[in-house]
């Protein structure tokens, strides 16, 4: 049973159940229907509640319909929440928890609304490509005022119901007995007769028109690459100046062009991918997952502090081991610059910091750690620091802690070795700054057991990570990916391009930052020991020589205050420096190297399809379970444009066939190991198929 009914004094009580948040798919919808005509048929009830219990009132539509028939089958929203307007009984809906999109679409039908001040308001369709199309966009502006829908509906972020206390949107917002109250106000409203409508409501504003007009503005410069917002307000604008069925209309029209665009399927697709990356082919419910109430992190530097703060932050305490007094000081003392500058910005309390740095033990002693859950290992990264650590974690650490490693490049398997308890270890590759980057890649190895692997990824979502698997090889997902990009970036400055016109091509394709800039960010140095390491490892790897010029300079980028680009004191501007641009064109020149004009497009297909034929690779070798998880690893910690939908999804939407035909129109004069398009890839281009189902 969907829905619950029940009637007490006279008053049909309808609960919503669904779990987890009472997804509004076609069952629910059926038996709404039905629990309402059970009410208006029952003689004996003069007025009806709807609620949701306390978790949720509705969380909106159930996103297990989503692309499928059920979604668009009848009853559909906009027919239920019809008939609970016209209903000749009155209707109160009770809110707790949250009421989100089609949820708080469905309580504007009704004719009153009592919530929990705490109750989590909100229309976030937007964030999806698409707007509020069950009525949202004529409704709401009527109910709580045009400006607070126009941030609200454009924005899509949820609110406390508290904080609409001062709109016609609640009769009532309540601290406790949600229910209760409900009920008292439909025993009280349903005396008067009256069966108010938000649909009958005007939309009150002083100059509406002005509002509008710098609405769109602002709307129009923040949202360059995504059409829905400014949609959201023309529906809005609708609600304003038209009758209200002319403006559902508006309204559906709207949202039946958003669905097709290629930004919201893009956005639909980066939704669905973080939640598909969170569940593993071979490991169902049944696998019990192992406690985790005590952390360990070894290495106070740039990584471990900032992993340390992950699990502080959730409320964890963190043991923290460092190889001697003066490293350990150090890091604490970061940890503490860093609490300190989020209560700076008002992020967090003075208490709140004093609290999170009491939940640190710091120690030298690995007996410190004999009780922790989970011991995350950031030290040097050499196979030798790396051994001495796990085998002493091995003699330390209880029965059953699972023991991971932060390693960017060595290999879990044989880090695992170092141990008599492979089973117990794993990678977990969280990416800098660890504090602040949602991406953990956590690394499965060849003995990592199922339970261990669940743990991490459930608490990866407890510390608000966005976890992926990743196999084990060299740079695991995302590293071995963005090899081929930048071993590309290199090449073209090799054949006449710059770093500021190739880091300006990618960043106006959508990228957060350029190959180059990103560099400098990162060091490159990094890139230079890896480089050093794959002359001797993998001598058929060629690269562009620029690179190692550049470092060999000194120029490891802005901690250096050189890098690929020049920089002052002060300031993160990257200025094209005279200097690099010398040393690419002797470059060339001594490669015999006549330089040519290289098109923004070439720039963009040549370092994406680097990206897309190395993923293709990943997904045959088994390190990447699907396409999607590739995606989300580059939406989650590249910088690659959301509304693109990362890499593997983007090459689907231009079409495999046309990006291997552009991969070998490429490989000409360059043929050898940059260009040879995975078996994979030409496959599925040839089946015309895509790597996202
Ligand atoms: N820096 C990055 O961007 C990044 C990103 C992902 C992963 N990683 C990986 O994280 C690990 C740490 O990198 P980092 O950048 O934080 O290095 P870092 O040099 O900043 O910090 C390493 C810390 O480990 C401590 N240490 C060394 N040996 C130790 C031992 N035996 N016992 C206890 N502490 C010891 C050092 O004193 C130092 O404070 C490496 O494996 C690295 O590959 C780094």
């Amino acid at each position: 049973m969907s829905v619950k009914y029940e009637t007490r004094e006279g008053v049909a009580i309808l609960t919503l159940q669904n779990p987890p948040v009472n997804g509004l798919g076609l069952e629910t919808r059926r038996g709404l229907l039905e629990a309402l005509m059970r009410a208006l048929d029952d003689a004996a009830v003069k007025a009806i509640v709807v609620t949701g219990g306390p978790r949720a009132f509705s969380g909106g539509a159930d996103i297990r319909e989503f692309n499928k028939p059920e979604a668009g089958m009848e009853p559909t929203l906009p027919t239920v929440i019809a008939a609970f307007e016209r209903s000749t009984k009155l209707v109160v809906a009770a809110i707790e928890g949250l009421a989100l999109g089609g949820g708080l679409e469905l309580a504007l039908g009704m004719h009153h609304r009592v919530a929990d001040k705490r109750a989590q308001i909100g229309l976030p369709e937007v964030k999806l490509g698409l707007l509020p199309g069950a009525g949202g966009t004529q409704r709401f502006p009527r109910a709580v005022g045009l400006e607070t829908a126009v941030n609200m509906i454009v924005s899509g972020t949820p609110v406390p119901a508290g904080k609409l206390v001062s709109t016609k949107l609640f009769d009532r917002v309540v601290e406790r007995n949600t229910l209760d109250v409900a009920i008292a106000v439909a025993n009280e409203a349903a005396t008067s007769g009256a069966l108010p409508k938000v649909r009958d409501w005007k939309i009150d504003h002083p100059n509406a028109e002005g509002f509008l007009g710098f609405a769109r503005t602002a709307v129009a410069a923040a949202s360059a690459h995504y059409p829905a917002p400014l949609k959201c307000l023309e529906a809005i604008e609708a609600a304003v100046k038209q009758p209200f069925d002319k403006g559902i209309d508006a309204e559906r029209e709207a949202f039946a062009l958003l669905i097709q665009t290629p930004e919201s399927k893009a956005l639909r697709h980066g939704f669905f991918g973080e939640r598909a990356a969170g569940k593993i082919a071979d490991i169902g419910p049944d696998v019990a997952l192992r406690e985790v109430k005590q952390v360990g992190v070894i290495g106070a530097g740039t990584m471990g502090g900032g992993i340390a703060m992950n699990f502080l932050n959730a409320d964890l305490p963190v043991t923290l081991l460092e190889s001697n007094q003066d490293a350990l000081d150090r890091g604490l003392a970061t940890i503490r610059k860093n609490y300190e500058n989020s209560a700076k910005k008002g992020k967090l309390t003075s208490e709140q910091v004093e609290q999170r740095m009491g939940l640190i033990a710091p120690t030298l002693s690995y007996d410190a750690l004999k009780d922790a859950d989970l011991i995350v290992e950031a030290v040097f990264e050499e196979y030798g620091v790396k051994q001495a650590v796990f085998a002493q974690l091995d003699a330390v650490a209880k029965p059953g802690a699972i023991l991971a490693s932060n390693t960017s490049t060595l290999d879990v398997d044989r880090i695992a070795a170092f141990t008599q308890r492979p089973q117990d270890v794993l990678g977990m590759h969280f990416f800098s700054p660890a504090n602040v980057m949602k991406l953990l890649e956590v690394v499965r190895g060849k003995d990592t057991a199922k339970d261990v692997l669940a743990t991490v990824m459930a608490l990866a979502k407890k510390i608000g990570k966005t976890a992926v698997v990743s196999g084990v090889c060299d740079g695991f997902i995302g590293n071995r990916m963005i090899e081929q990009y930048s071993r590309q970036a290199g090449f073209l400055l090799d054949e006449g391009a710059l770093p500021q016109q190739v880091d300006r091509a990618m960043e106006k394709f959508g990228f957060v930052m350029g190959p180059f800039r990103m560099g400098d960010l990162a060091g490159n140095d990094i890139g230079w020991a890896i480089r050093k390491r794959r002359y001797v490892e993998k001598p058929h790897m060629t690269y562009s020589k620029t690179a190692d010029l550049v470092a060999e300079l000194g120029r490891y980028g802005q901690k250096t205050g050189a890098g690929w680009y020049d920089y002052k004191p002060g300031d993160r501007t990257a200025y094209p420096s005279p200097i690099v641009d010398e040393l690419i064109e002797k470059n060339s020149k001594e490669l015999g190297i006549a330089r040519r004009a290289i098109s923004d497009e070439e720039i963009v297909e040549r370092l994406v399809y680097a990206l897309v034929n190395e993923g293709a690779y990943l997904l045959e070798d088994g390190i990447a379970a699907k396409a999607s998880d590739i995606d989300i690893v580059y939406l989650a910690g590249y910088g690659f444009p959301i509304w693109r939908g990362g890499p593997m999804f983007y090459a689907d939407t231009v079409g495999l066939y046309n990006v291997l035909a552009a991969m070998r129109r490429y490989a000409k004069g360059h043929e050898g190991q940059a260009w040879e398009p995975a078996p994979l890839l030409v496959a599925l281009a040839e089946a015309g198929q895509s790597f996202n189902p």
